[in-house]
């Protein structure tokens, strides 16, 4: 795989200091030592609205979304790469990440109005999700949450938004044990560096969980809309 270019990094956390934060300096850290550039979506500082209105309907109907989601999309047209950096909350994003894929992630943009295509109108680009989990890896595993994840976030929602391969690693014990606070650290500035998507073993699976196995997401050009089905 030839190595991205231009990578955007959407963040997700409420606090300026928070151990997010430290993630996305180290992530962010990473992708300068590889030589790419990186634009980071701030989706707090940037005050994104994460409230789908009624107005964002008009999508349904063939219209333009508004400006500024048009500027969010725009971001993502200019990125090879895409890499999300966020808590896990309750077992999913946080609602401002929630409301960012509710609302960039439009009908006609990203995916035609059509009865399970499996794939997205974008074309493909590698994605890396980072979340960090209070849970721990056991956890996870004795709960089958992270087959769980890996099938709706990886699979369902990466499948609709262009995923070529894709990662989603989960930094366990977060904010629990300090002591993974410097193992995630640096492991999240070597994932920078290195490739978007690697299959590596994963350095510590006692805290650490990442799943990769290929998808089958495609790009739809030709997918038949629910008008023609
Ligand atoms: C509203 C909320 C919901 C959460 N839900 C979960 C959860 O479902 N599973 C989990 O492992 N951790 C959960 N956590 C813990 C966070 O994932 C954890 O605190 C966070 O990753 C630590 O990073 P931070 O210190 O940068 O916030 C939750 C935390 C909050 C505030």
């Amino acid at each position: 795989m030839t190595t991205p270019e231009h990578v955007l990094v959407v963040f997700c956390h409420p606090l300026e200091d928070s151990f997010g934060a430290a993630l996305l300096e180290q992530y962010t850290a990473g992708l300068r030592e590889s030589g790419r550039t990186y634009e980071v979506a701030d989706l707090y500082r940037e005050n994104f609205n994460p409230v789908f209105p009624a107005g964002d309907y008009i999508q349904f109907d063939g219209g333009e979304m508004p400006q500024h989601i048009r500027q969010e999309q725009a971001r993502v047209e200019r990125a090879d790469a895409i890499a999300i950096i966020s808590p896990l909350w309750w077992l999913g994003f946080p609602a401002m990440l929630k409301g960012w894929f509710d609302r960039v992630w439009s009908c006609g943009w990203a995916y035609e109005f059509a009865n399970d295509p499996d794939g997205s109108l974008l074309p493909l680009r590698p994605y890396r999700i980072l979340f960090t989990t209070g849970g721990s890896a056991g956890s996870f595993a004795r709960n089958g949450y992270a087959e769980a994840l890996d099938s709706l976030i990886r699979v369902g929602v990466l499948g609709w938004c262009g995923v070529s391969e894709s990662s989603l690693v989960l930094l366990h014990d977060t904010g629990i044990d300090t002591s993974t606070t410097d193992a995630h650290l640096d492991f999240v500035r070597a994932v920078g560096a290195g490739p978007i998507v690697d299959r590596a073993p994963t350095p510590d699976p006692r805290r650490i969980t990442i799943l990769n196995s290929p998808v089958r997401a495609r790009n739809i050009p030709d997918a038949p809309t629910m008008a023609a089905l």
